[in-house]
């Protein structure tokens, strides 16, 4: 367990609403196949690490971890998607397996992020589990993103295949949720997703209408 930074208390030179806002704003999506060398070094990943453990966590079950792929291990990972995906299609040809394979190589850093939602005390609802894990995957682009990384997050059908499960030694109830992409960037979109305006994700309670009421 780490004790909580007594220094992290908010910037006193910069208006800390802007500094957020910019950061989250200029947050976005990078695809792996566009982030190189240099990755984070084990000093950053701790960093971005110990963002990630700041997420709200109801009953405190640190009900999610992250499994780090090295890059002398890939090869074991790319196994696992050419398996994933003969399993799903058994047709598939040599160049989709060896496309499923090189998904594993990309990024110079990859996490898989996996989400505990099997039985535990407190019993935390696994969708509050669920947001914990997204806040905590959130907070660790955002970390990345500030170091001067891209990140990018990739999943599809092999996160919920056996191979994958038996490689990041799963038990009965966590779920690899998806992989944490992160790097150098190579190329970046020119222009940012159109994010939703307020008035689209805020609706307000009115009074309640009386029965028969006008
Ligand atoms: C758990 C999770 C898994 C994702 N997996 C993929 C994926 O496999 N492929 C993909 O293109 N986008 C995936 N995305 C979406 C991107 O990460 C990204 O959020 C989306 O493209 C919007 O771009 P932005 O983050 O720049 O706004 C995933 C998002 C989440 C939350």
């Amino acid at each position: 367990m780490r004790e909580p930074d007594a220094a992290a208390a908010l910037p006193q030179d910069q208006e800390p609403f802007a500094v957020a806002q910019a950061l989250i704003e200029s947050r976005q999506n990078i695809s792996p196949r566009h982030l190189v060398e240099p990755g984070p070094s084990k000093e950053q990943l701790d960093a971005m690490l110990s963002l990630a453990a700041s997420a709200p966590d109801h009953g405190q079950l640190t009900p999610w971890r992250f499994v780090l792929v090295p890059t002398e291990q890939r090869h074991r990972l790319a196994e696992v998607f050419a398996a994933s995906l003969v399993d799903r299609d058994p047709g598939a040809t040599e160049a989709q397996v060896a496309d499923a394979r090189e998904k594993a190589h990309r990024a110079p850093l990859l996490l898989v992020a996996i989400a505990s939602l099997g039985s535990r005390e407190p019993d935390t609802p696994a969708l509050e589990r669920m947001v914990s894990m997204g806040a905590a995957i959130q907070n660790l682009l955002l970390g990345a993103h500030a170091m001067g990384f891209g990140t990018g997050l990739t999943s599809g059908r092999a996160m919920t295949s056996p191979h994958l499960r038996r490689l990041c030694g799963l038990d009965d109830g966590e779920v690899a949720v998806c992989c944490v992409n992160v790097g150098t960037v190579a190329k970046r979109k020119v222009a940012s997703r159109v994010r939703p305006a307020a008035t689209e994700i805020l609706s307000v309670l009115g009074p309640e209408s009386r029965p028969g009421g006008a």
